[in-house]
């Protein structure tokens, strides 16, 4: 018994090849995607826990830094970033005293280390009667 070569199902095999392995493209630029992260992403979720907590703590250690009294009030904008971890740069309202004010914190978090840092914390700066709150 021989086979004989079916031309129609042959082209058949041969576009569930090239499908096939166009599929395998797709997945190979999505993964150099993936291979990107590593860049800053806007937190879209300002009030997920684990978000506020980070700027609870921002507050909190620097205020030990610094032997301020800072009242943390709320993020108004975020940003994270993947790297051994995750960093955290957020623009937070805190109150001095009476008066709220808002700050730029950067935080590395390593949650399996229970590592977490603040690595800065400043007030943002009135420019013009403009406040500059830009992270860099
Ligand atoms: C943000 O997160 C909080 C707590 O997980 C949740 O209750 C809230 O619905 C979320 N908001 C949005 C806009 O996803
Ligand atoms: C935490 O961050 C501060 C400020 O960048 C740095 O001086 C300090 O060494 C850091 N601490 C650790 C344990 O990495």
């Amino acid at each position: 018994m021989t086979i004989k070569f079916n031309p129609i199902l042959g082209t058949l095999i041969l576009v569930v090849i090239v499908t096939v392995l166009l599929h395998v493209c797709d997945a190979q630029g999505g993964l150099r995607v993936v291979v990107i992260v590593g860049g800053w992403k806007p937190i879209t979720n300002l009030t997920d826990p684990e978000v506020v907590e980070i700027g609870k703590f921002a507050v909190d250690e620097h205020n030990k830094e610094a032997k301020t009294k800072l009242e943390y009030q709320e993020i108004i904008k975020g940003e994270s970033q993947v790297v051994s971890g995750t960093n955290y740069r957020l623009i937070i309202t805190a109150k001095d005293g009476d008066s709220p004010h808002n700050y730029l914190a950067e935080v590395w978090n390593k949650p399996w280390k229970k590592f977490r840092n603040l690595t800065s914390f400043r007030q943002c700066t009135l420019q013009n009667g403009e406040e500059k709150c830009t992270f860099t």
